[in-house]
């Protein structure tokens, strides 16, 4: 479903991503980890059309899609979060929703169709995909940071994506709340026969929920295969694992 050949993004006198190739097909959950640094963010960055790769290409569901902007990947299938939560504090979590769903479907705003009617249905199936639904009224600035971790998943599945990428969807939660947020993230990608690719610093996470796992450590691919393999390999504990 997403494929990258050969990827390659330099800032200066620092090689990011180097020669990166991997693939993610429909239902698959990929994890990819690496110590900070490693060029995850900057990868997912190339995927989703926020950076333009120096070399190499990207492919969406068999069309080469290298260079398209992000909201013309979004249109194509393509959705992401972002490794720092970017939701509308002042708005509840409700208009969060449908201020993505109206943007994604380019619903022009009128003074007489007002927001609060604007995709409300569609709004509360996502809200309770993300096990949301209690908190539909509050503000988002308010949330517990879980919830706003489980609503930066909810807006990720705006538009029915075929490939979702997660950038660190744990991060800055407490390790009791992990596992259940990556279940929810997980059986949401898999209801919609999407690919998910998920990056995590914890490695309890990775290694309970990934069908595959990928190590990047500055900026290339130095493994992958399954959790099993990955945890057994002796090339990855050296360069990251044993690090903790
Ligand atoms: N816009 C940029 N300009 C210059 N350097 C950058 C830029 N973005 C990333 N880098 C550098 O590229 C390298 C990879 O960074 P990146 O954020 O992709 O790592 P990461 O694996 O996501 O790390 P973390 O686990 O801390 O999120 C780092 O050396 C970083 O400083
Ligand atoms: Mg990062």
């Amino acid at each position: 479903m997403l494929e990258a050949i050969g990827l390659a993004k330099r800032f200066g006198g620092v090689e990011a991503v180097v020669d990166v190739s991997l693939h993610v097909a429909a239902g698959e959950v990929l994890a990819l980890i690496g110590p900070n640094g490693a060029g995850k963010t900057t990868l997912f960055n190339l995927l989703a059309g926020q950076v333009t790769p120096d070399r190499g290409r990207v492919h969406l569901a068999g069309q080469d899609v290298t260079g398209w902007t992000p909201r013309a990947l979004a249109h194509h299938g393509l959705a992401r979060s972002f490794q720092i939560p970017d939701v509308f504090r002042s708005m509840t979590v409700r208009e969060n929703l449908q201020v993505a769903l109206a943007s994604h479907a380019d619903r022009l705003w009128r003074f007489w169709s007002p927001l609060a009617t604007t995709a409300v249905a569609e709004a509360d199936c996502l809200l309770a995909t993300a096990e949301l639904g209690h908190l539909a009224d509050q503000a988002a600035g308010v949330l517990a940071y879980g919830d706003v971790k489980r609503l930066e998943l909810a807006l990720a599945l705006v538009g029915e994506p075929r490939v979702v990428l997660l950038d660190e969807p744990t991060a800055g939660t407490a390790p009791a709340e992990r596992a259940g947020l990556m279940r929810t993230a997980i059986a949401a990608a898999r209801a919609r026969d999407a690919a998910l690719l998920f990056t995590e610093h914890d490695m309890d996470v990775v290694f309970e929920h990934a069908d595959r796992v990928a190590v990047l450590d500055a900026g290339r691919i130095i493994a992958s295969g399954t959790p099993e393999a990955i945890r057994a390999d002796p090339v990855v504990q050296r360069a990251y694992l044993g690090h903790g």
